[in-house]
């Protein structure tokens, strides 16, 4: 089963809140319906949000077409209510602006709808391209680390990060994939461990705080992550707790690397600085499995992202090239060009 798909002129995705208890999937037929699962994660991670953000357009086209309605004045609305929906994840906003764009050239529904399903199968192939990418930088490493989810979930049928860590094992057997639970949301420990138990490959879950010492203590040989948004100068944003890992793999001179594709590079944000983050509800820090755990009366914060600077990056890998982590992110850079983490 696709993670977001296209059947009979609607969205389906697979039902993330509901992982790893039942693999269910849900029918959306309204850009409003769709706007509501992206909020609550149903449907999420950097690449299906994009293919998401497009075949959303492709919905709203579709249901503009049957209902007689202005096709590009419900386009408009629909653009705003989906780039709307998650603010950091470029990919969404992304996968949005090629369909407006598509109807900028004078595509008309049909067309739109081709165009978002292309956006939808070439997920596949670019993931699979800069998994093999990823691989041969990280060639020899048997112990790696990863947080959140950035596996087939995340995506349409192949991940990015855990595309990397698949592709790795299928070269060698892995020894281990350290898995960070993830908190508040538990992407890491639902769905990262899901994807590598369904695919036998050997993993054990820890709790955020207990990757420092882990990466200290010279149990792990590579970090490999996705990423939300990757500003032009090579800062990256990805799931909060990411940039704790980065550090620690600075300080133990073990490669921090970053598998994401080319619609992940937003050229248009200089630094890290200019990336919104998602701020979502504290309730998801006080709470555990929905029951409130925290003391009475405490609030929160929940910031959703966090920015790791480029100069904690080994290497960016896309479908394109390899970048080094250091070099400004408009580089051409080239395959080749990352520091050789062996
Ligand atoms: O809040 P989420 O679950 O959408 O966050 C997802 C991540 O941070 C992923 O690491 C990122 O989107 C890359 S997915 C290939």
């Amino acid at each position: 089963m696709r993670t977001v798909d296209w059947v009979e002129r609607a969205i389906r995705i697979i039902d993330q809140t509901r992982l790893p208890a039942e693999l269910v999937s849900i029918d959306i037929r309204e850009v409003d319906e769709l706007v509501v699962h992206i909020r609550s994660l149903a449907v999420r991670g950097a690449p299906a949000l994009g293919v998401a953000g497009a075949l959303g357009m492709a919905l709203a086209a579709c249901r503009s077409a049957e209902r007689g309605g202005d096709l590009d004045a419900d386009l408009a609305v629909a653009a705003e209510k989906l780039v709307g929906a998650r603010p950091t994840a470029v990919n969404l906003s992304w996968g949005v602006e090629q369909l407006a764009s598509a109807r900028g050239g004078g595509a008309g529904v049909e067309e739109l709808v081709k165009a978002a399903l292309a956006i939808r199968d070439a997920d596949i192939e670019i993931n699979q391209a800069l998994s093999d990418r990823g691989a041969q930088l990280l060639a020899g490493a048997r112990r790696v680390l990863t947080h959140c989810n950035a596996g087939a979930l995340a995506c349409v049928e192949f991940g990015t990060a855990l595309g990397v860590i698949e592709r790795l094992h299928a070269a060698a057997p892995l020894e281990m994939v350290y898995v960070c639970e993830t908190r508040p949301l538990l992407q890491g420990s639902r769905l990262t461990a899901w994807e590598l138990g369904r695919r036998g490959i050997p993993h054990r879950i820890i709790v955020d705080s207990a990757a420092a010492g882990l990466l200290l203590g010279g149990e792990v040989e590579a970090v490999v992550v996705g990423a939300d948004r990757i500003a032009a100068n090579g800062d990256v944003a990805n799931k909060v707790g990411t940039v704790s890992h980065a550090l620690a793999a600075g300080y133990a001179g073990i490669p921090f690397v970053v598998a994401a594709p080319e619609s992940t590079i937003d050229f248009s944000t200089e630094s890290g600085a200019g990336i919104t983050i998602e701020l979502r509800d504290a309730e998801e820090v006080l709470a555990l499995a929905g029951h409130r755990v925290a003391s009475p009366g405490s609030t929160g914060w929940n910031p959703a992202f966090d920015v790791t600077p480029a100069a904690l990056v080994t290497a960016i890998v896309t479908e394109r090239r390899t970048i080094d982590g250091r070099a400004d992110g408009r580089d051409a850079g080239g395959a080749g060009s990352a520091a050789n983490p062996g």
